[in-house]
Order: C-alpha cells, then sequence, then structure tokens
C-alpha cells in the first residue's frame, strides 16, 4: 500500500458539543436535574482553582434548598433547545458531515433509575437527528457527557454505586432502540479519565460523602468500564453496522529535561492517561495499575464475570480531545502551566491561550501516532479547538485570525499523523458555535464558528452570527483539507 497523502475520501469533518453546555432548557419537558444544573458560575476572582465544576455535600444540599444566590448557566446553554433547526442549518452551511452532540441523560430518564422513559425528551432527540438527516450529517452521539441525573447521586452517590450500571445500560438500550435507524456513531462516556480529576463532574460522586477517595475514584471508574462494555455489546446487538467508541482527555507528558528522572515520570503519566483506553481497547486493566492500586490502597470490589465483560466488548474505534500537551518534571517544579483540570511546567517552546493552556499542534501528530501504534484502531478527534476573547466589531463581524490559525496548525499535523500511517476516521473541533464553557461555565471563552450573543452574567439575544472563521471552515470541509 502507498503512503496516504492528504485526508481519505470519506473523513468525517464536523463540530462537537454536549447537552449541558448548549441546549438550556433544563427543566423543560420533564427533564429532571443532572450534575451540570448544580454548577454555579464563579468569576474568576473568587475561583481557587482553574476550574469550579466540584461540589461539596453542604453546597449541594444549599443549591437545592434554594440558599445559593448565584446563576447556573449550564441550565440555559445557549438555548439550542429551541434554536436546532437554525444552529444545524448553520452547521449544513459550513458543509458539516458529522456533528457530535450528547443526550442529556435527565431528559430521557428524569431520575436516572425510573422504570420508564420519558417520550417528551425522546422525541426532541428524534427532532435533532431527523434535522440533521435532512442535511445528510451524521450524528455522533455521546451517552454520557458531564450530565449524570442528580437522582443517582441523591441514591448511590453517583457511580459508586454498582447499581448505576444496570440504569445506565437500561438507558443506553432505550435510546439504541429508539435511534438504531438514525445514528450509527456513539461514545459511551465523555473524557471518562475526567472521574479522577473531578468526581461530581465525571460520575455525580460527591466525594466528601466516603472515607478513601482515591479508592472512590477508582471503583466508580471500574463500574463506568464494565457499564460501557456492556453499553457496546447492546449497542452491536441492536443496532446493525453500530460504531461504538470510548473517549479519553488525552494528555501527552513529556519530560522536562532528558534526565532518566523525568523521563520515568512522563512514562507514568502517560502510563496514567492512557490505562483508559487501554481497558477499552484491549478488555483489561494494564499490569501497571497494580503497582499503583497496592501504592495508594486502592482495593477494588469487581464482581465475577466483569473481567470477561470487559474482554469481550472492546471498542470500534478510539476518540479522544486534544487542546495540549503537558510537561512534567520529577525534581522541584518550576513554573505552573494552566489547564482546564491539570496543570504542568511551563514549556518554553510552545505558546498559550489566553487561558493559559499550552498550543501544540505537532503534539497532535505525537498523540494520534502514540495511539495508533499502541492499539492500531481507527482515531477519531472529537474535540480540539481554542477558547478565546473575541471581539464583536461595528458592523457585527468577529475577526477571529487566532482561532484559524491555531485549528490551520492542527489540522495540518493530522494530514502529517496520515502520511505517518495512522487511520484518522474523523475530525470534530470543540464548539462550532460558542456554548458555556464546562470547567468556568464563562460564555466569554468562545470556541465557535458561530458566535452567539450572551455574555457570563447571562445578558445577550442569543443571535447567532458568522465569525470569519465560519467562512475558512467551509472551505476547509470543501477542499477536504487541502486548503487550509
Ligand atoms: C473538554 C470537555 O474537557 O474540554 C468539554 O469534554 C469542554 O465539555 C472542553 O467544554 C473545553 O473546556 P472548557 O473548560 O474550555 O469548556
Amino acid at each position: 500500500t502507498k503512503m496516504l497523502k492528504g485526508f481519505p475520501k470519506n473523513f468525517l469533518w464536523g463540530g462537537a458539543t454536549a447537552a449541558n453546555q448548549l441546549e438550556g432548557a433544563f427543566d423543560v419537558d420533564g427533564k429532571g436535574l443532572s450534575s451540570a444544573d448544580m454548577i454555579a458560575y464563579v468569576p474568576k476572582a473568587e475561583r481557587k482553582n482553574d476550574h469550579a465544576i466540584e461540589i461539596s455535600s453542604e453546597r449541594l444540599e444549599d443549591i437545592l434548598a434554594g440558599k445559593v444566590n448565584a446563576r447556573f448557566p449550564k441550565r440555559e446553554g445557549v438555548d439550542f433547545y429551541h434554536h436546532y433547526k437554525e444552529d444545524i442549518a448553520l452547521f449544513a452551511e459550513m458543509g458539516f458531515k458529522v456533528f457530535r452532540m450528547s443526550i442529556h441523560w435527565s431528559r430521557i430518564f428524569p431520575n436516572g433509575y425510573d422504570a420508564e422513559p420519558n417520550e417528551a425528551g425522546l422525541q426532541f432527540y428524534d427532532n435533532v437527528f431527523d434535522e440533521l438527516r435532512k442535511y445528510g450529517i451524521e450524528p455522533l452521539v455521546t451517552l454520557s457527557h458531564y450530565e449524570t441525573p442528580l437522582g443517582l447521586t441523591q441514591k448511590y452517590n453517583g457511580w459508586l454505586g454498582r447499581e448505576v450500571i444496570q440504569h445506565y445500560v437500561n438507558y443506553a438500550e432505550t435510546v439504541f432502540t429508539r435511534y438504531k435507524d438514525k445514528v450509527k456513531y456513539w461514545l459511551t462516556f465523555n473524557e471518562i479519565n475526567v472521574m479522577t480529576m473531578s468526581p461530581f463532574t465525571g460520575g455525580g460522586v460527591v466525594i466528601d460523602r466516603v472515607e478513601n477517595k482515591q479508592q472512590a475514584i477508582y471503583q466508580a471508574l471500574h463500574h463506568q468500564f464494565v457499564a460501557s462494555a456492556l453499553a457496546t455489546k447492546r449497542g452491536h446487538e441492536i443496532i446493525p453496522g453500530a460504531q461504538i467508541g470510548c473517549m479519553l482527555a488525552r494528555i501527552e507528558s513529556y519530560p522536562h529535561t532528558c534526565n532518566p528522572e523525568d523521563i520515568l515520570k512522563a512514562q507514568h503519566e502517560n502510563q496514567m492517561n492512557l490505562f483508559f483506553t487501554d481497558v477499552h481497547a484491549r478488555g483489561e486493566y494494564s499490569n501497571y495499575m497494580n503497582r499503583y492500586f497496592e501504592e495508594n490502597n486502592i482495593v477494588l470490589q469487581t464482581e465475577p464475570g466483569d473481567a470477561e465483560i470487559l474482554k469481550n466488548n472492546t471498542v470500534d474505534f478510539i476518540s479522544f480531545s486534544y487542546y495540549m500537551t503537558l510537561t512534567v518534571s520529577a525534581g522541584p517544579e518550576g513554573e505552573k502551566a494552566a489547564g482546564n483540570l491539570i496543570g504542568g511546567v511551563k514549556n518554553p517552546y510552545l505558546q498559550s491561550s489566553d487561558w493559559g493552556w499550552q498550543i501544540d499542534p505537532i503534539g497532535l501528530r505525537v498523540t494520534l501516532n502514540t495511539f495508533y501504534d499502541r492499539y492500531q484502531k481507527p482515531l477519531f478527534i472529537v474535540e480540539n479547538g481554542l477558547g478565546a476573547y473575541d471581539k464583536v466589531e461595528e458592523d457585527g463581524s468577529v475577526h477571529d485570525t487566532y482561532r484559524i490559525d491555531y485549528l490551520r496548525q492542527h489540522i495540518a499535523q493530522m494530514k502529517e499523523a496520515i502520511a505517518d500511517g495512522v487511520d484518522l476516521i474523523g475530525y470534530t473541533s470543540w464548539g462550532p458555535i460558542d456554548l458555556v464553557s464546562m470547567s468556568t461555565s464563562e460564555m466569554s471563552k468562545r470556541y465557535g464558528f458561530i458566535y452567539v450573543d450572551l455574555d457570563d452574567d447571562g445578558n445577550g439575544t442569543l443571535k447567532r452570527s458568522k465569525k470569519d472563521s465560519f467562512n475558512w471552515y467551509k472551505n476547509v470541509i470543501a477542499t477536504n483539507g487541502e486548503e487550509l
């Protein structure tokens, strides 16, 4: 076979979103509350970290008792719920082949454990899928994107409860059966590794309710792994030709120097990150985790049959988000770099975004090669993009050349990776339309080709308009990545 130059003919170009950051309508048509609905906007000056997505028991009780005076932007999103036709028409105008979205689990099962699904919720996604189909856009659907029904938190402390596996599988079966003729591409969990950084956002786990935090995190993850494998199994049985993938927040760690101590540290960090795709792609826990579990007093409670479930139901493809790389040092750490959930040592060769994330296009080529060497499975980049402050000119235009530059450089490296022999099947940039930030609940952190008139305080008309990047991306798709 010859070296592939350029993108394959059926390459899936598009954009990626999540229900809780996009839809709004958090209490409409029978939807129940979810973890995302509990996350308030905290202005930067009052934030302790780069993010504000964890919650304590006390705070949760206060929110539910109406004692917290704050805005909850993920309840409002950018009101895709009532604008989906207009928004999908704009995606179609850019020539999208695929649209990544999530189903808000609590629209379908308001408490997570209900006996019957909510018909109005099911109908909404039927409408969205039909609208996409009108334009020949393939949906790529995440079953769980930081949207655990709050009922599951209250009843089981989220994914810490083994019972949640069954509720999730029931939810998955319900939507697979309902949409089997409309949706072929599925992801089981968004950035499954985020549980280790934020148990509440990753799995509806209120961590101050448990004693051994690390133990609880990996126990909840074990439940997600089993659930993911079971959903993969049922998806393959219910939907002919289904393509079911896992999803990792991939963070390649570079050693700070060539000191073997740094190399070892970087290798360890990479293992801790690739562990999640190892389980999904190889169907088993990697040996290196045994040592980690032992040294951190983690004893997993498993059931007979779990290992077999994992082994027999590996994923069809690997998907991941890519925003940055990290540099790690075994010695006393130097100047810190930021990330949405994780930081490292500052890499002097890289520039940073307005939020301090280190921009590393070549790192994407490295990442793609690492994955492909390890698994030889098709790869799908389901998130990448630049969160930046945009300025609206008097005539309404937004000249986002910085965003175009960022995407151009990353797409150019994707092309290189394809020439390296990597099997890359698609690319969905994050937030093709501006939406609420996951880590900070800001609106001012914008990723879109489409501008939404809404600010951090919730003011604005919600009017949609095209940024310069809109026509740029449209041409990228039209030329299948030839003109960047
Ligand atoms: C990923 C998430 O971590 O990063 C998305 O899957 C998120 O939900 C994206 O929006 C960008 O992060 P942020 O914090 O800038 O919105």
